[in-house]
């Protein structure tokens, strides 16, 4: 429990790349990581886009905010919902975050980096992606290895969240 702990404490968001390749591997144990996560129902309403052509990474790259870290990471994954797959706006919302936070806790245990953009939700990226009539685009998440060491992370104190009753 203490490792797993402190791995979740020591993940931080990374937003700058090395250009190194991302080993395939790695990107399928960070799916795999996904797959399993939690949803209502179990649903699984997400669907994964990976993205490695530099063809796609530019073309997301102008359209996405914060485009150097599209431009410059290797890999990115964008994550869909599965509209037919979900059954209830919030319940998905929530799996679909579970997923994500299983992905980001794999490519930290790797030694990658990745940053969490809930700000690309564009019917222009999703056509880039080739996004289904079926599919909505929740999120993208540029992944490499980190070019940058992020600090410690703040938090509020667990009193401040926290209540007994
Ligand atoms: C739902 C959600 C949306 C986020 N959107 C962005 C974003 O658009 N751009 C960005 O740089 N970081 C984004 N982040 C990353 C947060 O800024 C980051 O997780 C937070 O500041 C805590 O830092 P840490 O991840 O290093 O602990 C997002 C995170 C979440 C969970």
């Amino acid at each position: 429990m203490d490792t797993l702990l402190n791995e979740i404490r020591k993940r931080r968001t990374v937003r700058a790349f090395r250009s190194e390749p991302v080993e395939e591997d790695k990107i399928e144990a960070v799916l795999e990581a996904g797959r399993w996560a939690p949803s209502g129902k179990n649903t699984q309403p997400w669907r994964f886009v990976v993205v490695r052509s530099e063809e796609k990474r530019k073309q997301l790259g102008e359209l996405v905010p914060q485009r150097d870290m599209i431009a410059t990471a290797p890999v990115t994954i964008v994550v869909l919902k599965h509209i037919p797959s979900g059954y209830d706006e919030l319940k998905d919302a929530q799996g679909i975050g579970s997923c994500v936070q299983n992905m980001l806790l794999a490519v930290h245990a790797q030694g990658l980096g990745a940053c969490w953009i809930g700000r690309a939700r564009d019917p222009e990226v999703e056509a880039v992606v080739g996004a289904g009539e079926d599919e909505e685009l929740m999120l993208v998440l540029p992944v490499g290895y980190p070019a940058e060491e992020p600090g410690e992370g703040k938090r509020k104190p667990l009193e401040e969240l926290t209540r007994y009753i």
